[in-house]
Formats: structure tokens, C-alpha cells, sequence
């Protein structure tokens, strides 16, 4: 029940100019004069309060592997906030949650071995623990107090990491491709990038470039599908199967492990000892973000990324209403069609579905599990059209998506949804046609190529949400042009010609990611992920400046002065 906008502009606020962006040192950020910042919750802090932040001291300092399991995690990326009494109004029409405490889940994505364990590799199994336990998903209640947004004791703050037990559900869960021969119970969730929450208050947290974590210890020859999901034998320098069997691809105990990564996982804030829940009819892909849009039939759409050059758009329709699912005690996420993007030159596209029952697909797989575990596959075999890297999704005021395209430097073919070679600042595309159609109008919303030089410059769109009155945010992982660092930019969507409104830019080497904001949306919460690439040298961010620290990823929460809406 969110309020309606103050009067007067949509993104009204004076915004951060290229003057006062390149007037810093970029070692600290810099937001709008018409807004404030905190920082919360950054990399270490005790789940429940009490024990004091690390900040002084030495920097070589790292948790141990029990410390990380029960502290706020590195990588801070995708997030949800769920009013404190979302249960209790869940459902009534006009309820005016409360904007004041809640229940903040997380994403940890990654951080790198020189930032998590302070060497360039691991040595032994306590290393890759510290590391595992740092990354994951935290579950962690938040309130305003006087003097700010606190972390605050209570009974649904949890971690989940690598190692927590989790279930499959859905067409693909009882795949032999999902059992291993070293025993069946299904741990951890991985390389946790953007997320989305539910209608039905939970949160959905996606598993992006799980591939990395993997490797061999032994030669050994790849399968196509492994290959096909970028697993390799050196992986992307984690060194995790050197110590634990689970992430060794040429252990014949695990050679299934890869397969339970690359999907969403439901987590519910309300209840720490529920078992997150692996929701298989969404396909395994890179995932990078989920939107769920509700169609008047209250079915559900959920609309997602695959990042990586060259893959997929991808939307899920549920066989049946909320309503329904509710009634017989199924998640509409367990039950329902996955379909991949196919662009026409012409501003139209169509949503092909992945099914067994396609005889193209049930030509190369078993079963539709298969179809779903291998879900790039079968979706290179229908020619989906290749994108160029898709990261989030929002669904806006009047049920358009928006789909940020981060960037791609190796494109040399163009298409009309990826028109540009290379394309080095990456663009938003708009798909409208309804929640529960296979057909859609798509155009480019805009390339971020041309706000280069202007007050709007931004570039490497990525994360994305729309409020419901045409604010788009927008938080950008890459290469700025104009002097800038990493940003959280603003567009009003109802004015074509609008330029981005810079609100907040970061440090040096950081990325802005994550988007939520309070129900009366006076306060909203954004991420700083991976300050200085965890180089204290670079910046001690967000520590006092005179502490001599490693920089950590953390939450900054941003009000308007005036008490305002988020954006306005
Ligand atoms: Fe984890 Fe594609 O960003
Ligand atoms: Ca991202
Ligand atoms: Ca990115
Ligand atoms: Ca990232």
C-alpha cells in the first residue's frame, strides 16, 4: 500500500552532477544534495546485535569459518524488505504496512579469495568454510531507531550458505540428473546474485555463476552440458575442490553436484526454520534476477535474466491462480509453463515454450526434467535470440518489463534487440503484450550509449526496479564513462524524452546493486558490492577514514531530506 507520489515532479530531486561527481576522491560515495545516507549491516557484523563492529585494528584479520556462518556475509547484491506485519495484512485491500522495522534477506554473491581470506587461495577445508559461510543469504531483522536503521535481535535472522540443507521441488526434483552417489541430501546455495520477492512474501534468491566454484582435481573430459554451463577444470580460481569432494567435478561421488546449481531458491523470512526450497520448473540457467508480475487471472509471470554474452530471456506463467495454489497447497511455482525469448526484427517476439512435448526437444531429452536441468540446451535449440548479457527484471506501473542488457564486448553480429557492435555501455529493453501471453511488443527503452557526455551519463545497466508511479532505479556494475563510479540513477518512464537523474554514486572498483525500498517508500536500501575489489589500499569504505581496515560490502540506506519519497 504504498502512497501516492508528493506533488510535483516525478524525479524532481537535484541530482549528483559530473562537477561535484569528479570533485571527490571516489574513496567515499557521493549522493544528491537532497538526500541522506547510512550504512548498514556491512560484512562481518554479528547477525544479532550486541557484539561490537571490527573495524579498528589489523586488516589482515578474516572471520573464522563459525564467526562467518553467524555474520552478515561479503557480496552484498540482490534484496527484499518485508514489512514487519506483512503477514498480519497480507491480503487486505488498503492495509498500510508498516515502514518502520521488518525482515531484510539478503544476497551475499561472491567475494573474491584476496578479500574473504586475505591470500589467493585457499589452503586447507577450514579456508574454503570461511569462504562458503561468507557468501549465501541473510535473513536479518532490521528498525528504525533514532539515529537510524539498526540490525536488531529476533528470532527469523538466519544465514544460509553453502553448506545449509535446502529441497528440490518441481518437475526436475526426483532426476536422477539431481541425486549423487555419495548421499542425497541436497546442500547450499550459490553465487546468490539478484533476487525478487513473492506476492505471497517470500523471497527468491538466484544462482548465478555457480560454475566457477567447480573443478577437477583429476583430468578429466567434460560433458557438453557441463561445458554448455560453463564449468571447466580450473573454474574461476575459487580452489574449492582441491579441499572439499563436493565441488571436485572428477569425483564420481558427486558428479550431480554441479546440476543443483543454476536455479531459484523460495526462502521464507517469516520462519528461520523453514528448508528453502529449489523451484525447478524455472529452469536452470545463470540466473540473474526474478520479477513476478500478477495477471488479472491472478496467475503469475515471473520474468528472468541468464547472464552471460550471448544467452537468454527467459518467463515462467503458473498453470493456475495464486488463489488456486493456495487452496490446494501447492506453489504456483512448482506448477507452471518456462518459456525463452525469441525477438523479431519487426518489434514483436514470441515466448517459446521449453516442453518435452516439442519434438525437437524430446528428440535430445528424456523427460521434462531434463528439459528443465538443462533448460540453455533446450533453448538453443528452439533459437532464442542471444542477448546481450540480461540481468534484471522489473515489472513497471502499467505491467511493462523492463530488462537491463549489461553490456557485451565481444557482439560483432547485431540484432534489433541488441543493435550495437560491441556494445560497450549496454542498453534497457521495454516488453509489454500482458503477463499471460506468448506473444509480446518489445522496443529498446533506451541505450545507455546515449547519455554518454550528458548529465545523465551512465553505462552497464544491471540492477532495476519500478515503482508504482514510472520511476525507474537503476544500479549500474561496470565501466562509467564521464569521470563517474558505479551509480544509482533514476528515469521517469512517463516522459520519453527524460534524462537519468544520478541519486548516488559509489567508490572506486565497487558495483550498486540491489533495490528495496519501505512501504510508504520514504526510505530505500541499496548495495555496495565489492568496494576497492577489497583492496584497503583503494578505499577503507564504509570504515571512519582513519581507520586502517579492509573496505566491506554493505547496505547504504538513503532518505530524502525532506522526508520525501525515494526518488521525487
Ligand atoms: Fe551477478 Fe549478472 O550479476
Ligand atoms: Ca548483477
Ligand atoms: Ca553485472
Ligand atoms: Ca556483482
Amino acid at each position: 500500500s504504498a502512497q501516492k507520489a508528493d506533488s510535483g515532479e516525478l524525479v524532481g530531486f537535484q541530482p549528483v552532477t559530473l562537477e561535484a561527481a569528479n570533485a571527490v576522491d571516489q574513496t567515499w560515495p557521493v549522493i544528491s544534495p537532497d538526500y541522506d545516507f547510512q550504512v548498514l549491516i556491512p560484512w562481518g557484523t554479528p547477525l544479532e546485535p550486541g557484539a561490537c563492529e571490527e573495524w579498528a585494528g589489523d586488516p589482515d584479520t578474516r572471520p573464522s569459518p563459525e564467526d562467518a556462518a553467524l555474520q552478515i556475509g561479503v557480496g552484498h547484491d540482490g534484496m527484499w524488505f518485508y514489512p514487519g506485519d506483512a503477514k498480519k495484512g497480507y491480503g487486505i485491500e488498503g492495509y498500510e504496512f508498516v515502514s518502520t522495522h521488518g525482515v531484510l534477506c539478503i544476497n551475499h554473491e561472491y567475494g573474491s579469495n584476496t578479500h574473504v581470506l586475505g591470500k589467493s587461495a585457499p589452503e586447507n577445508l577450514d579456508d574454503v568454510r570461511r569462504m562458503q559461510h561468507a557468501m549465501g543469504v541473510s535473513v536479518v531483522a532490521i528498525a528504525k531507531r533514532k539515529g537510524g536503521w539498526k540490525n536488531v535481535k529476533d528470532k527469523k535472522s538466519r544465514r544460509i550458505h553453502a553448506n545449509t540443507p535446502f529441497m528440490f521441488s518441481g518437475p526436475a526434483a526426483k532426476s536422477d540428473l539431481l541425486k549423487n552417489g555419495a548421499g542425497n541430501v541436497p546442500l547450499g546455495t550459490l553465487n546468490n546474485c539478484g533476487s525478487g520477492p513473492t506476492p505471497w512474501d517470500t523471497y527468491l534468491t538466484c544462482e548465478e555463476n555457480f560454475n566457477g566454484y567447480f573443478g577437477a582435481s583429476m583430468p578429466m573430459v567434460l560433458s557438453e552440458e557441463q561445458e554448455r554451463y560453463g564449468l571447466s577444470e580450473n573454474g574461476s580460481g575459487y580452489g574449492w575442490y582441491n579441499f572439499d569432494k563436493r565441488f571436485d567435478l572428477s569425483d564420481d561421488d558427486y558428479a550431480n553436484e554441479c546440476n543443483r546449481f543454476g536455479w531459484i531458491m523460495e526462502i521464507d523470512p517469516f520462519d528461520a526454520t523453514q528448508t528453502p526450497v529449489k523451484r525447478t520448473a524455472l529452469g536452470r540457467f545463470k540466473h540473474e534476477a526474478i520479477a513476478i508480475g500478477v495477471a488479472a487471472d491472478r496467475r503469475v509471470a515471473a520474468y528472468m535474466g541468464d547472464d552471460e554474452r550471448f544467452n537468454y530471456c527467459y518467463k515462467y506463467i503458473s498453470d493456475r491462480s495464486i488463489e488456486n495454489c493456495e487452496a490446494r497447497g501447492v506453489s504456483p511455482l512448482d506448477e507452471g509453463k518456462l518459456y525463452v525469448a525469441k525477438f523479431n526484427d519487426d518489434g514483436t517476439g514470441e515466448w517459446m515454450e521449453l516442453t518435452i512435448e516439442n519434438p525437437v526437444l524430446a528428440e535430445r531429452f528424456a523427460d521434462q526434467g531434463e528439459v528443465l536441468i538443462y533448460a540453455r540446451i533446450a533453448a538453443d535449440l528452439l533459437g532464442a535470440t542471444p542477448m546481450d548479457r540480461p540481468e534484471w527484471t522489473t515489472v513497471g506501473k502499467d505491467g511493462e518489463v523492463y530488462w537491463t542488457m549489461t553490456n557485451n564486448s565481444q557482439r560483432t553480429e547485431p540484432n534489433a534487440a541488441n543493435p550495437e557492435t560491441p556494445n560497450t555501455h549496454g542498453h534497457i529493453i521495454k516488453t509489454t503484450g500482458g503477463h499471460v501471453n506468448t506473444s509480446f511488443r518489445w522496443e529498446i527503452f533506451m541505450l545507455a550509449s546515449s547519455t554518454s557526455g550528458t548529465e545523465g551519463s551512465f553505462a552497464s545497466p544491471d540492477a532495476a526496479w519500478a515503482d508504482a508511479y514510472g520511476r525507474l532505479f537503476i544500479g549500474t556494475d561496470g565501466g562509467q564513462d564521464d569521470g563517474l563510479q558505479d551509480q544509482l540513477t533514476v528515469l521517469d518512464t512517463s516522459n520519453k524524452n527524460a534524462m537519468p537523474k544520478r541519486l548516488f554514486m559509489g567508490v572506486v572498483s565497487d558495483e550498486i546493486t540491489g533495490f528495496t525500498i519501505t512501504p510508504d517508500q520514504r526510505t530505500a536500501f541499496i548495495n555496495m558490492q565489492h568496494p576497492g575489489n577489497g583492496d584497503p589500499a583503494a578505499t577503507n569504505f564504509p570504515a571512519p577514514r582513519d581507520y586502517m581496515t579492509i573496505p566491506r560490502d554493505c547496505t547504504i540506506v538513503i532518505t530524502k531530506k525532506d522526508g520525501g519519497i525515494i526518488g521525487s
